[in-house]
């Protein structure tokens, strides 16, 4: 499998390091603007291929795209991070002028291409790159969920004073700091009910913790965190390379699933060879399907100020 990583920042070094340690694709190619960038993200990477032991070739380039020829996977990291303080929905005016150009440019180049995005507001740059490119909807994959379920498992396994291995949870919805959902209804340890073991305020910390955890680590770095969102957007190329058909909350183009249509938003997906093979509708209880309609009106508002 050859992997396009477009943006060699923290984002996309981390992405492009967890694929190469996993050992599933032959190639990785890292795109920057920044004059030899990628190049040295990509020759320091491979220099530690022999300590790691992984065979993934990574290369670099400085934003020629008929290097990423024939890739089945990109993930699009490329745009401006927020800084403390900022919304993610606050990086739009940058960033779509940039994920336009840069979907384009991916499937010109790969027409049987699939796209992870990445970048931020994630669920409207989704949306964008449907629009830019035209691709069937299950080749755009938003990474969002994947990483704000991680980061609910996280909270969950520090609440429950438990290894993160022992819980299950997922987040569906928009990935901003008001849209996400953190199931809580749902989330389990080892198969029984987290619920059972906290109280409905804990879970409710937790849910709010979940929410925020982009905007927490922003606030500690000074600019926006690069670990999990590289390894969450690594765990859906897995699961697209190895035809896993795992489920994975990711942002996806409704077409009337959840009563939802024309937008992309964090549904649980099937992921597998074919990226978005199947979009699963679980049932939500009254307060959970509110919820996902408030945030879906708050994606759509984001969404109308592209200039489509
Ligand atoms: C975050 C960015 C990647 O949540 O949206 O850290």
């Amino acid at each position: 499998m050859k992997v396009t990583v477009v943006g060699a920042g923290a984002v996309g070094a981390s992405c492009a390091e967890y694929i190469a340690i996993q050992n599933f694709a032959s190639e990785v190619v890292i795109v920057d603007i920044k004059e030899g960038f990628a190049e040295g993200k990509a020759m320091d990477l491979m220099q530690t291929a022999s300590l790691l032991k992984f065979d993934t070739q990574i290369t670099g380039s400085t934003n020629d795209y008929s290097k990423t020829a024939g890739s089945d996977v990109a993930i699009i990291t490329s745009g401006i991070p927020r800084k403390p303080g900022m919304t993610r929905e606050e990086l739009i005016g940058i960033n779509a002028g940039i994920v336009k150009s840069v979907s384009e440019q991916l499937v010109k180049h790969s027409p049987d291409i699939i796209l992870v995005v990445v970048s931020n507001p994630m669920d409207t740059m989704a949306y964008l790159a449907h629009k830019a490119t035209g691709l069937p909807k299950n080749r755009i994959i938003g990474m969002g969920g994947a990483l704000d379920s991680a980061r609910f498992k996280y909270r969950l396994a520090e609440a429950l004073e438990c290894p993160q291995s022992d819980v299950d949870g997922m987040v569906i919805g928009g990935h901003s700091d008001t849209g996400m959902i953190p199931l809580t209804s749902i989330a389990t340890r080892n198969s029984v009910k987290a619920s059972e073991f906290l109280s409905a305020d804990t879970l409710e910390e937790v849910a709010k913790a979940t929410m925020v955890g982009g905007a927490t680590l922003t606030g500690l770095l000074g600019t926006s965190a690069w670990y999990a969102p590289g390894a969450a957007s690594a765990a859906i190329v897995h699961a697209i390379a190895t035809d896993s058909k795992k489920m994975i909350p990711c942002s996806a183009l409704l077409d009337g699933e959840y009563g939802l249509s024309d937008l992309s938003i964090g549904v649980p997906c099937i992921i597998g060879k074919g990226g978005i093979e199947k979009i699963v509708e679980i049932d939500l209880n009254d307060a959970e399907k509110e919820k996902l309609a408030n945030s879906a009106a708050a994606v759509q508002k984001t969404n109308g100020l592209l200039e489509l």
